[in-house]
């Protein structure tokens, strides 16, 4: 996630505008910061890595003439927040500039292909292919906004994008497809950004540009297209109501609710890794002596989770353990034939990094997933992947941990096709099914919403939750105990069900809730069984099934329905949703502050 911003002014300098917005848009990116003007025919342009008021204090990003600009501040995807991959990109010439929010999925075929045509590569992005494509196009005789049109039509993936360029100097393209961008319309100008706060101080009035459309924006009017076809699209500016403050969580009244409806894009994301990173760590996963899962908190219950999907899909055997325990529970057992997956959204958490370190010095192979390209984490592994969530701002992990299991079960799918250990129309299932994922968690989410604010009104003075899951879903379970307790301070607790008998049941009085993860998978029978003793002691049921499960949602007080039938290894992705709701709604009902618990911090950095 980046975020992007142009404007075209009537008169007066663009620089302080774009600087002004793009501080309004640092949530979504603030690794490297940049800007374009256009004055008298050339071409200025300011970027470097860092926040933007670092960066502004280096550079004075408003020092820069020009009516007309773009500016862009970076969350990296691809390539790490270095100066040469801050945005804007330019062509050979630097005659074109663009900035760009999204992931090109081809751009090696692109680049590979520019390149043997003569075209000289500054950076490690996938963006630098648009201008550098543009500027192909013009040579074939396009003029510049038939060669912005034609290059969307070559580029995969996701994008918003601005193109600035000297060829028109009084006009920005920009463009959509899967990732924001809205214009906005005033007497002094026309603007184009990621998000309504980066110009609401200017304007009120928003278009929003629809996937595949593409807008002409100039200081007095605005053209909207199709790209597939180049028809023209009529839309109004609507009146936008919300403050400042409200917009910056796009009209949500806190960011972990926005990021819990964020998911099903996080997830789409997910799906644009380079086969590359995946193909690589699949290869060291499979060669590995033995394979430790190494995580905290949240992203340890992504690991938990994986170890089941590395088990039953690659039959390979893993060790998921809690970072901090790391050193004394397996520190002798580490060797040179060791592989340790280091997964950590932030790329910083210093339990994790001090279990990679002990791991490094006896020899052992470092492989890291996380969410900040040019995190610690990034720095001391042999392969890593990022996994593409955009900034997350609630200090409880909520599309973080989605993001790591679809990764993660993106991994275990290659290692198994590499073992050869299940069949082909397994393989091919399997990876239809982690395609629908995000539709299946959107329309989750959106169908338990309101089932999530009732059961929190209800329960909301309840003191204590069990949360029960059989296989995967105990790390379901694990997670799902850690976000109503972390966020809504209910002391709760999780087990593998079979395991409640053996302890934890004694707990169970009349009115106990009980929240039971029942996928329709291998687990069911017994789970079915389990829910019977909860309930001969007087427990309140309250499930989470498959959509038309009838004969558990007979058994249950309360029920969330998860919308699709999954196969159990990708459970935990859309099972875990409604509970986020659940976690979320307490919260709420409980006057707190979701976004900031108390004593906790989103990244933590002591041991
Ligand atoms: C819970 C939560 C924490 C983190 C943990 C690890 O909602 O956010 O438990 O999961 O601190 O953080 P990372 O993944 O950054 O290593």
């Amino acid at each position: 996630m980046c975020g992007i911003f142009g404007c075209v002014l009537k008169e007066g300098k663009a620089a302080p505008l774009i600087h002004a917005a793009l501080k309004k848009l640092e949530y979504r990116g603030y690794d490297s910061v940049g800007e374009a003007t256009l004055f008298n025919g050339v071409m200025y342009i300011k970027k470097d890595q860092g926040k933007i008021d670092e960066v502004h204090r280096e550079l004075n990003l408003d020092d820069m003439e020009g009516s007309i600009g773009i500016g862009h501040t970076r969350w990296a995807t691809h390539g790490a927040p270095y100066k040469v991959n801050a945005h804007p990109h330019t062509d050979c010439a630097n005659r074109i500039a663009v900035v760009h929010n999204g992931i090109v999925e081809n751009f090696l075929e692109i680049r590979k292909e520019l390149e043997a045509l003569g075209h000289e590569f500054r950076s490690k992005t996938d963006t630098e292919v648009i201008p550098h494509l543009i500027e192909e196009n013009m040579k074939k005789g396009m003029n510049l906004i038939e060669a912005v049109h034609e290059t969307l039509k070559t580029i995969r993936g996701s994008y918003a994008i601005a193109v600035l360029s000297v060829f028109e100097p009084n006009t920005i393209i920009c463009a959509r497809n899967e990732s924001p961008l809205i214009i906005g319309v005033s007497e002094e100008g026309t603007y184009c950004a990621s998000d309504i706060p980066a110009f609401l101080p200017l304007t009120n009035k928003a278009v929003i540009l629809e996937n595949g459309e593409i807008a002409i924006i100039k200081s007095d009017k605005y053209e909207i297209w199709t790209i597939e076809d180049w028809k023209p699209v009529k839309r109004e500016p609507e009146v936008i109501k919300w403050t400042a403050e409200m917009a910056e969580k796009q009209g949500y009244p806190h960011f972990m609710i926005k990021e819990i409806y964020e998911q099903p894009r996080c997830l789409r994301d997910t799906l644009r890794l380079q086969d590359l990173y995946l193909d690589l760590m699949a290869t060291f996963l499979d060669r590995a002596g033995e394979v430790f899962l190494v995580a905290a908190g949240t992203s340890y219950h992504a690991c938990l989770a994986a170890s089941y999907m590395f088990s039953d899909l690659a039959f390979l055997a893993t060790h998921p353990v809690i970072s901090s325990e790391f050193i004394e529970q397996e520190g002798m057992a580490v060797n040179i034939n060791s592989t340790i997956l280091a997964v950590s959204q932030s790329g910083e958490t210093t339990d994790t990094l001090a279990a990679v370190d002990y791991a490094r010095n006896r020899a052992a192979t470092i492989l890291g997933l996380t969410n900040v390209v040019g995190s610690s984490l990034t720095r001391v592994s042999r392969v890593y992947i990022v996994q593409q969530s955009g900034p997350e701002i609630g200090v409880a992990a909520t599309k973080t941990f989605t993001s790591q299991l679809s990764v993660l079960a993106q991994l275990a799918l290659r290692v198994a096709k590499i073992r050869g250990k299940i069949g082909h129309r397994q393989i091919e299932e399997l990876e239809e099914k982690i395609r629908q994922m995000p539709d299946i968690v959107e329309k989750t989410i959106k169908k338990n919403d309101p089932v999530a604010r009732e059961v929190a009104k209800e329960f909301r003075d309840k003191q204590v939750f069990f949360f029960l899951g059989r296989g995967i879903s105990s790390a379901t379970a694990q997670e799902a105990r850690l976000k109503l307790m972390e966020i809504a301070y209910v002391p709760s607790i999780a087990y593998p069900a079979g395991e409640s008998k053996h302890g934890p049941i004694s707990l169970i009085e009349p009115g106990f809730p009980v929240v039971f993860i029942c996928p329709k998978d291998e687990t069911r029978k017994t789970i079915i069984g389990n829910i019977m003793e909860m309930k001969a002691r007087g427990a309140t049921i309250i499930s989470v099934i498959e959509e038309g499960d009838e004969e558990i949602k007979s058994l249950s007080d309360k029920y969330f329905e998860v919308a699709g039938s999954l196969p159990e290894m990708l459970t935990p992705i859309a099972f875990i949703t409604p509970l986020q709701l659940l976690a979320y709604y307490m919260a709420v009902e409980k006057g707190l502050n979701p976004d900031k618990p108390r004593n906790l911090a989103k990244s933590v950095t002591v041991k």
